[in-house]
C-alpha cells in the first residue's frame, strides 16, 4: 500500500493497483494547490470523510474528469449522485469490499455540512484493509471513545489522525487516540493549512517520541509505504 500526501487531510492510496483518493481539497489550498495540478491526479474511487469544504473542494472535478466513484456517508453520496457521479453510500458501521480492498466506515466526533450549509449527514472516518495491511483515516474528529472499538476488530498498521487543533484533536489528544486505536504509528494530517491550524511540527514529533511512538509528517507529493 502506497499512500501520498497532497496537503490537509488529501491523501492517494494505491492499493492492488487501485487508486484511492481521500478528501480532495487543493484548489484553495495554499500550501498545495502551487504544488499539486489536480488534473493531473488519476483515481479510480474518491472517499470522502465528511462534506466540509476543506475537505470536498475537488471532488466533483476529480470524479468527473477520471469517471471515479465517490464512496461517503449516505447523504454525501446522494449530493454527488444527483450530480451525475457514480457512488457507493455507507453509514457508521459497515464495511464493505471494494475492488481494493475492504472499507469500513467508523464515527468521527465533529460536523458535516457542505458549504452552501446543506447536510453532510453524519461525519465519519474509515478503516481501509488492503494488501494485508490496515489503515485508520480518522477525518476531523475530536478524540473520542468509540477509537476503542476498532482494536477489537482490527489491527492497525498506521493511524493517520488530524493533529492541527482548533476544529479537531490537537498533538496530545491525538497521543491519546494512537493509544486507543493501539496503533504507535501515526501520519499527522490536518495542520498548518490555515492560521487556526498552525503547530510547531518538531515539538508534536517529540511529544510523540517520547510516548514512544512515531509520528510522521510529510512534504507535500511525499509518499509512505506500508
Ligand atoms: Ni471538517
Ligand atoms: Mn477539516
Amino acid at each position: 500500500m502506497k499512500i501520498t500526501f497532497y496537503g490537509h487531510n488529501t491523501l492517494l492510496i494505491k492499493v492492488n493497483d487501485i487508486h484511492v483518493l481521500i478528501d480532495p481539497f487543493i484548489t484553495d489550498n495554499p500550501l498545495s494547490k502551487d504544488k499539486v495540478n489536480i488534473n493531473d491526479i488519476k483515481t479510480d474511487y474518491i472517499l470522502l470523510t465528511h462534506a466540509h469544504f476543506d475537505h470536498v473542494q475537488d471532488a466533483e472535478a476529480i470524479a468527473k474528469s477520471n469517471g471515479a466513484v465517490i464512496v461517503s456517508n449516505y447523504e454525501i453520496a446522494m449530493h454527488y449522485q444527483n450530480l451525475g457521479i457514480k457512488v457507493h453510500p455507507m453509514n457508521h458501521g459497515g464495511s464493505w469490499d471494494f475492488k481494493f480492498g475492504k472499507v469500513k466506515y467508523v464515527n468521527a466526533i465533529h460536523t458535516s455540512s457542505f458549504a452552501d450549509g446543506t447536510y453532510g449527514g453524519q461525519p465519519g472516518g474509515f478503516l481501509i484493509e488492503g494488501e494485508h495491511k490496515t489503515i485508520y483515516i480518522a477525518g476531523d474528529t475530536a478524540l473520542t471513545m468509540d477509537m476503542k472499538l476498532i482494536p477489537l476488530t482490527t489491527k492497525l498498521d498506521l493511524a493517520i489522525l488530524p493533529i492541527g487543533d482548533n476544529f479537531t484533536m490537537g498533538i496530545d489528544d491525538a497521543i491519546i487516540a494512537s493509544d486507543f486505536v493501539e496503533c504507535d504509528k501515526v501520519l499527522g494530517v490536518h495542520y498548518d493549512t490555515f492560521g487556526y491550524i498552525e503547530i510547531d511540527q518538531n515539538e508534536a514529533k517529540r511529544k510523540f517520541f517520547e510516548k514512544d511512538k512515531d509520528l510522521m509528517l510529510l512534504e507535500i507529493g511525499d509518499s509512505i509505504e506500508l
